[in-house]
């Protein structure tokens, strides 16, 4: 298994390219199955959560062809079944769910194991399809759906909010289904209106999407079409954090601010100066900065995405931080790796309390899960001396070339396996 090892305080300066957005490609990737011809993609990010989509798709029959940045997918598809070496390894295959039953009209798909963050439920996921008609059977550890779709409405909200991929399941299934369908509180993340507006092209019939009713009018058929995926907003707010934490300064180019307009907003009130310009934004930090209060929440809230890598941010602010955690109230493991180099966090009840230290210390530590593997590099880059990180595959599913762009920055970083 590799290591990262980085040597910490050195200021990153220079510019660093954005990728194309994990979350925005893999249920577009589903989505391209429901077409009757090939569709063609640009700015796939390449990560081993999109591999391994690929790798479930090319399972099914579809031919994938990969030319320089772009990726052409022939939705043939002979099966509709996902086994649970597939979908264990990446949970977000359940969106391979409503594509599936749409267009093979019966599917059979590994229910998703949990993973560091929390249990990961898909209630949502199959209330909705269950309300266009789906007949749904559990057993052995697997979801079978079979049935004609039919258009009716569905509420998607849940005890944290709604589902983001509950939302591209039930949007991707109801273009194929007979009649209208409205979705009563969908989710509203950016890469919905990706995913919408990449059906809408193939001839599929959305309106709302990323507000607060989505309305679908079923089509009987979608043609292959041309799409180029948004930038990574999560990997962009990664940049940006990385940057204010080292007080370095630097461009971030190939992103767009506005889907990370209130990361952004509570940055500047911890005193990070933020300027935007056209493709991107410029980030500096040169003084101590200040504490935040902030509690995540669906889009356009705060994202949860991002909730450990502003932590570890406030660990090195003068004063208190208090932190709600509203979507996955256990997503904190990391801050155990944090303490280990002097954070002084306090946790309480679906959150944590964090009291400003001058320094962090280069230590041994492990990863859990992507971002918080993402807020340890953070830390790392913060640190004083040497940090050693291991099991750094989990930031091999979401973050392209993360040490090479580190390293493009100045950062003193470097992958070694053991
Ligand atoms: C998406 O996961 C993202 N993944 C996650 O990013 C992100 O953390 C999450 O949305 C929240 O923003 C992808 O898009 C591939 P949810 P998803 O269904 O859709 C509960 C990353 O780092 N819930 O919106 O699986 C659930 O337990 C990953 O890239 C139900 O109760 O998340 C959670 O508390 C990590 N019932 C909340 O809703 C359901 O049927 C939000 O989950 C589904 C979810």
């Amino acid at each position: 298994m590799d290591q990262i090892i980085i040597e910490g305080g050195y200021p990153l300066r220079g510019e660093v390219n954005i990728s194309g957005a994990k979350n925005s490609a893999l249920p577009i990737l589903a989505a391209a199955l429901l077409a009757e011809s090939k569709s063609r993609f640009k700015n796939i990010p390449k990560v081993k959560d999109v591999t391994t989509m690929l790798k479930i798709i090319s399972s099914l029959g579809a031919e994938i062809i990969q030319k320089d940045d772009t990726l052409e997918l022939n939705p043939v598809v002979h099966k509709s079944f996902a086994s649970y070496e597939f979908v264990s390894t990446m949970r977000a295959s359940i969106c391979l769910l409503g594509p599936l039953l749409a267009k093979k009209r019966e599917t059979k798909i590994s229910l998703p194991g949990g993973c560091a963050i929390g249990p990961r439920p898909i209630d949502l996921h199959l209330k909705g399809l269950q309300k266009l008609g789906a007949k749904i059977k559990i057993e052995k550890g697997y979801i079978s759906a079979r049935g004609e779709l039919r258009g009716n409405n569905i509420d998607l909200k849940g005890p944290f909010g709604s589902s983001v991929l509950a939302t591209a399941n039930i949007m991707m299934a109801a273009c194929l289904a007979k009649g209208k369908t409205t979705i009563f509180h969908p989710a509203r993340e950016p890469e919905l209106i990706d995913l919408a507006n990449f059906l809408n092209k193939m001839g599929a019939d959305i309106k709302g999407a990323g507000g607060r009713k989505i309305e679908i009018e079923g089509v009987k058929r979608l043609e292959g079409k041309e799409h180029t995926i948004i930038p990574d907003r999560i990997e962009a707010a990664s940049y940006v954090i990385a940057t204010a934490i080292t007080h370095g300064e630097a461009e971030i180019k190939r992103a767009d601010p506005k889907h990370l307009s209130f990361p952004l907003k509570k940055l500047r009130q911890a005193g990070v100066q933020i300027a935007l310009k056209p493709g991107g934004l410029i980030v500096r930090a040169n003084e101590r900065l200040r504490p935040l209060h902030f509690i995540t929440a669906p889009y356009p809230g705060f994202p949860t995405d991002i909730q450990p890598l502003m932590s570890v941010l406030l660990c090195l602010t003068e004063g208190k931080s208090v932190i709600k955690e509203d979507i996955y109230p256990n997503r904190f493991v990391y801050t155990g790796e944090l303490q280990r180099m002097g954070a002084d966090i306090i946790p309480r009840e679906a959150g944590i309390i964090i009291r400003g230290v001058n320094v962090l210390k280069g230590a041994k530590v492990m990863v859990s899960d992507i971002r918080a593997g993402a807020a340890l590099i953070l830390a790392g880059l913060a640190a004083e001396g040497e940090t050693i990180i291991s099991r750094v595959y989990h930031m091999d599913r979401g973050y392209e070339d993360l040490v090479k762009k580190l390293s493009g920055l100045g950062a003193r970083i470097r992958r070694e396996r053991t």
